[in-house]
């Protein structure tokens, strides 16, 4: 089968979809190449993520990456969250076929966005180098295969 059991059930029934009102943190992106476009919200106390939620205009995989990643964040400092990497969902969730890995990276970029914007919002110094810039124009993007 092309798609695990929990790709499938975080596609038919994922988790924290919505948005929120009151977040601490919005972080949106988007893939030029497929045209997809994610957005988590990241409602943060004393440093820790207490409510994630997630609205995606994009494809199942990237649905069942973002419900995983959220679910993978969510009660974590928020520092902890920027270590998500997109290897780590897409493992939590038994694979993806390899078109699809570049789905897992919108997730993990959308985390990544939110947490700057908290840091933004509160002047919470970072390093912009934890932040690497939209990745979806690089040349090696498995999406443009
Ligand atoms: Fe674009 Fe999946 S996120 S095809």
């Amino acid at each position: 089968m092309l798609y695990s059991e929990k790709v499938m059930d975080h596609f038919q029934n994922p988790r924290n979809v919505g948005k929120m009102d009151d977040a601490d943190g919005v972080g949106e992106v988007g893939n030029a190449v497929c045209g997809d476009i994610m957005k988590i919200y990241l409602k943060v106390k004393d440093g820790i993520i207490t409510d994630v939620k997630f609205n995606t205009f994009g494809c199942g995989s990237a649905i069942a990456t973002s419900s995983m990643a959220t679910e993978m964040i969510k009660g974590k400092r928020i520092e902890d969250a920027l270590e998500l990497s997109n290897k780590a969902v897409v493992e939590a969730l038994d694979g993806l076929p390899a078109h699809k890995i570049h789905c897992s990276v919108l997730a993990e970029e959308a985390v990544k966005a939110a947490v700057k914007d908290y840091y933004d919002r509160n002047n919470i110094p970072y390093d912009p180098a934890m932040f690497p810039a939209d990745c979806s124009n690089c040349e090696n993007c498995s999406a443009k295969k």
